[in-house]
Parts: C-alpha cells; structure tokens; sequence
C-alpha cells in the first residue's frame, strides 16, 4: 500500500513540476502584466499577446512632454487595438534620466526622451545644443536635427542598442538666479550654476567667470532653495513646471540654447516588434511628435504668462547685450571645433540660412 502511495505521489510531484515550470517559462515571456518582455523576436505567440511600453520622463504630465507621451499612449493603443500597451512614469517616479540611460538598452524601459545634451556620453557632439547663441530659432534647430544632423547624431545610439525615433522639442532656455538680476557677462562671476551634463556647458559658465556643478532635474529646485547652487538655466516650460521661480527669482531672458529631447527606443525591442505593429508605431509617432512641436511652441509662452509676476526681476537681454554675451563665450566655440572639428557645427550653421 505504501509502495502504492509512494508511487502516486511522485506522478503527483512530476505533474506539479511540468506545471511549474510551464508556468515559468510563460512568466518569462509575459511579464508580471501579461505582456511580452519586449525585445524578443516576433513570433505568432508573441504578436498574440500585448506588448508593453514602459515610458519614464522627467517632467510632469503637464510640461509638452508629459502632454505628448499621453497622445503617444493613447494613440498606440487605440490604433493597435490593445496589442500595445503603454505605461508612462512621469516626474522622475521611475527613472531619472542618468538612470533612463542605464535601463533602456537594458531594455528594462522601452521609451525615453530625454534632454539631448544628457546623450554626451554617446557622442560628444550631442552638445551641438549648448553652443551658446547658436541658433537663431526653433525653425533652425528643426532642419537640424530633421535633416542631417539628426541622421548623424542619431545613428551614434545604435551600437549602445538604442534606435533614434526623431526630436521633440521643448524651448530656448533662459538664466534664472537666486542672487541677482544676470544683465551682463560679468554678473556671473563667482556664481555657482547647475548643469545638465557635458563639457560644453562647463565650459560656458567657466568663461563667463563662474562654476557649475551637474545634478540631476529632480535635485534642482532643493539646490536652489539651499543656496548650493546660485542659478540655473532652463526652459519656460521647466522653469514653470518645477516651481523653480519660488526659489529663484532674477529671471534673464536670454535665448541662449536650446533643450529639446531625442525621442529613444531599445533597438531590440523595436527590430523585434511584428512588422505591423512597428508601422503602426511609426505612424503614431510622427503624428504625436507634429502635435508635441506644436504643443511646445503655444505652452512656453503660456507658462511664461503665468509665471512671470512671481520674479522680483525680469531682464531681456539686448541684441548689445548678446554680442557682449558672444565675445565672452567664443572660447566655448574655439574648444569644441578643437575637440570635434566643424562638420556638425557646419551643419547647424547652414540650418540658421
Ligand atoms: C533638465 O535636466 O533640466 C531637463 O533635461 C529636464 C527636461 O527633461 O526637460
């Protein structure tokens, strides 16, 4: 009888351990959601089943940002009809973007867009957009990165497993300080300054007779309340949406360089996906990046607007003004022809014409 029992329950055990481990391999494949752990080769089973975007940014859902990935979302799932799923993490809740950077050809994330300064680390020359006053509108910045330059600096990802899907944009950045009104190249002496990432903005501050310090976008507004840093350089857009005018309040209209955000995928991830769903990606991508532009263009000045009686100073640099800027910041220039050459910064030119 025992014999009997043993016997049974080791066809017990075998069939719990099938079952286990089929389960297993489906939690692999699956993910805790249900959906495909992306990056994998298309296949019939997985074009079956959902495919999940995780999409963390560092700005609210009410910067331009925040209010594209939304379209991008719903316009993802609507149109593959629930295939994709879209999850988005906003205000750095997930991810802040050193980190984006580490997760995404990991593919643990599959979307960013992420401030282009911070893609140094895969080419230098993404610093193209710190070279101060260099240009003249959102116009030239767009035949930059549309045409040539966006081709260039975009195919730097690849061997880091990263796809450039294309630029959203978000604005000219302006000096905001916590110690006085910024009107000329010589207020910036000593003043300590935050930066994105990269050389070329610490060599920007440094000609200026000041220093820097990088931190991440979710420690700023702490930095500046403290006094650890004294000022900042930022958008309409994040200047408003991070409260930053609470803790800093010389705002220096000045148009000195530009942020816009690369649009990113894991490459794995997207060359995986099933021919029709990556198209249908595509389409909703160039329809979500057409509004995002346009959204960006309306909401800086609309947060300008809103935020603009909380400064206690607010000065417009002059076209004098700038040509004193320019004289001071031509070493910024001098270093990175030095460093990079002039074919990029050749192309950015030619898109000012
Ligand atoms: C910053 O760090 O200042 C920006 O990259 C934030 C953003 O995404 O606009």
């Amino acid at each position: 009888m025992k014999k009997v029992l043993r016997a049974v329950a080791s066809v017990c055990l075998a069939v719990l351990l099938v079952v286990v481990a089929a389960c297993g391999n489906k939690a692999a494949q699956t993910g805790s959601s249900g959906s495909t752990s992306a990056g994998q080769p298309s296949s019939q089973t997985q074009s079956e089943e959902t495919i999940l975007i995780k999409f963390p940014f560092v700005t609210s859902m009410a910067s331009e940002k925040g209010k594209a990935a939304e379209i991008f979302k719903k316009l993802a799932e609507e149109r593959t009809n629930g295939r994709v799923k879209v999850e988005l993490y906003p205000s750095s809740q997930l991810f802040n973007d050193e980190q984006s950077l580490e997760q995404l050809p990991r593919n643990t994330i599959q979307f960013i867009a992420i401030s282009l300064t911070k893609l140094v680390g895969y080419d230098p020359q993404f610093q193209i957009v710190d070279l101060p006053f260099l240009f003249k509108n959102e116009e030239a910045v767009l035949r930059f990165w549309d045409g040539e330059g966006g081709k260039i600096l975009g195919s730097k990802l690849e061997s880091a497993n990263m796809k450039f899907l294309g630029v959203w944009t978000n604005g000219f950045k302006h000096f905001v300080s916590n110690k006085k009104l910024l009107k000329t190249p010589e207020d910036f002496k000593g003043l300590k300054f935050r930066t994105q990432a990269g050389k070329v903005l610490e060599q920007q501050f440094s000609a200026l007779g000041a220093g820097s310090v990088t931190l991440p976008f979710s420690e700023v507004y702490t930095a500046l309340q403290q006094g650890t840093i004294d000022g900042i350089e930022n958008t309409f857009v994040d200047i408003y949406g991070q409260n930053f005018f609470e803790v800093a309040k010389y705002l220096t209209l000045s148009n000195h360089g530009r942020l816009d955000y690369g649009l990113i995928t894991n490459l794995t991830f997207w060359n995986g996906l099933p021919d029709d769903i990556r198209a249908t990606l595509e389409q909703v991508i160039a329809e979500a990046t057409a509004q995002e532009r346009e959204i960006a263009r309306n909401l800086g000045n609309q947060y300008f607007e809103e935020m603009k009686d909380e400064f206690n100073e607010i000065y417009e640099l002059t076209p004098a003004d700038i040509e004193l800027f320019k004289q001071a910041l031509q070493p910024v220039y001098d270093n990175f022809i030095k460093e990079h050459g002039d074919e990029i910064l050749n192309l950015a030119i030619q898109a000012n014409q």
